[in-house]
């Protein structure tokens, strides 16, 4: 019915330059440069959140985390039914399995332990960046007088599962508020190879101007990492064990864990928490915001991106060359001469089930709405190619028009940028923030 509904909505409801995105489905030629997806205001229907996915993790187990009847009625993590738009439930529900069922131990329960600041913080690949981000740099702050000494820095580890990396590094910021009073929160996820205090720039102009700014080290990345090659090695044994799922799905099992302890806080606006990052943090902010709907402003900068259509129109090759020895190994092990999409497609299968197809962008990134959602890519991105975005971006405005939130979705492909977030993202993303949290 909902599918009806959207298709009927593109025929008569969307702007030509979308229209003809949707009609030209796989066309090779990118959507316009800056191609912006705008809406008038008009009022909005907040729905109530579909599945309650933070509460649903608390008491799950594997075999009864989620199940469906003989007449296909699903049931979320808590036997509680999900009536409402089945797609929707549906959808999340099933990622939510497929998290689910590589976690080593589902009754741990959520802990926070002390931690201290990082002094050495770790940088794999290259090591560490020698320049600071100058479009970090440039995100806007606030003039605070003695901003220093009312920086509070709050350094803890929550625990979300068993093992080691079931300890989740938080850097958190915020200004040293005499009144007690709830704050809207931004968590910022950094990139491939990083960690948490290279994103130390954008938390402070965050809290700056208000906002309780918070960071973690990604899997196998920052304190969760023991040597430069720890996130390859993961991604490695990933391939040939298949028991974790260190690109991006892990994190996000991470983030509905670091939801569930900001709902909590007694600092936090638990209906005002946004999410950002950039490149891979960028995929951890649409994945997390998909399936978690407390998430309510997302911003993902230069991650999303269409896996399935890559692979079908030979467009892996710069995403699979970011994390290469991955698919180096997998070649060898399929007894392949050359990286190819077959290899590709098998080892997405693999490491994060679902990503290249059920959960892809033109599926998951539609269900974020109607929260408002600012999509930010470069137009001559290899690793996010744009032509791959035009379904999942059509699909997406249509289903903000369908509940009257069209102003709340926007794509933005900036001319000209690759795989770079700009100043002009961090701009963008903070006036996002500003305007929508
Ligand atoms: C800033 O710090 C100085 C020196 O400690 C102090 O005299 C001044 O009152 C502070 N200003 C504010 C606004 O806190
Ligand atoms: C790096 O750390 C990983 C675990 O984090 C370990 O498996 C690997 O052997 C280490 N490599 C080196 C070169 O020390």
């Amino acid at each position: 019915m909902l599918r009806r509904a959207i298709a009927i909505a593109i025929a008569i409801a969307l702007p030509l330059a979308l229209a003809l995105a949707a009609a030209a489905t796989c066309a090779t030629a990118p959507a316009g440069p800056g191609a912006h997806v705008t809406r008038r205001p008009r009022s909005c229907h907040l729905k109530k959140p579909l599945v309650g996915v933070g509460l649903a993790c608390h008491s799950s187990t594997p075999t009864s985390s989620s199940s469906s009847t003989s007449r296909g009625l699903r049931v979320d993590a808590t036997g509680a039914p999900m009536a409402a738009s089945a797609p929707v439930a549906d959808l999340r529900s099933e990622y939510l399995q497929v998290l689910l069922s590589r976690r080593r131990d589902l009754q741990v329960p959520l802990s926070v332990e002390q931690g201290s600041p990082v002094k050495e913080p770790m940088y794999q690949g290259d090591g560490r960046p020698l320049v600071p981000s100058e479009a970090m740099e440039s995100c806007p702050r606030k003039e605070v007088e003695n901003f220093t000494d009312k920086l509070v820095e709050e350094n803890f580890y929550l625990i979300t599962e068993s093992g080691e990396q079931g300890r989740v590094p938080v850097l958190l910021l915020r200004l040293n508020d005499p009144a007690p009073k709830r704050k809207p929160v931004v968590v910022l996820l950094h990139s491939s190879y990083k960690c948490k205090e290279w994103l130390r720039p954008l938390l402070e102009a965050y809290a700056s101007r208000g906002y309780i700014s918070v960071a973690i080290d990604s899997r196998y990345h920052g304190e969760r990492a023991s040597n430069k090659t720890t996130y390859l090695d993961a991604l490695k044994s990933s391939w040939k064990n298949g028991d974790t799922m260190p690109f991006i799905f892990d994190t996000v099992w991470d983030l509905i864990k670091l939801g569930d302890h900001l709902s909590a806080r007694e600092d936090v606006d638990p209906s005002r928490i946004g999410i950002t990052g950039e490149s891979l943090g960028g995929m951890h902010a649409w994945f997390s915001a998909f399936v978690d709907t407390r998430y309510s402003v997302v911003v993902p900068i230069i991650g999303v991106q269409a896996f399935r259509w890559a692979i079908e129109n030979d467009m892996w090759q710069a995403r699979a060359n970011s994390i290469k020895p991955l698919f180096e190994g997998a070649r060898a092990d399929l007894g392949k001469s050359e990286i190819d999409a077959e290899v590709v497609e098998k080892v997405w299968d693999k490491i994060a089930p679902g990503m290249a197809s059920q959960f892809d962008a033109l599926y998951s990134v539609p269900l974020i709405a109607p929260r408002p959602l600012l999509l930010l890519n470069g137009a001559e991105d290899p690793r996010c190619p744009v032509p791959g975005l035009q379904e999942a971006v059509s699909r997406a405005a249509n289903a903000y028009e369908e509940v009257g939130a069209a102003e709340k979705f926007m794509f933005i492909a900036e001319p000209g940028v690759g795989h770079r977030m700009t100043v002009n993202m961090v701009k963008e993303a903070s006036d996002w923030f500003d305007r929508f949290l």
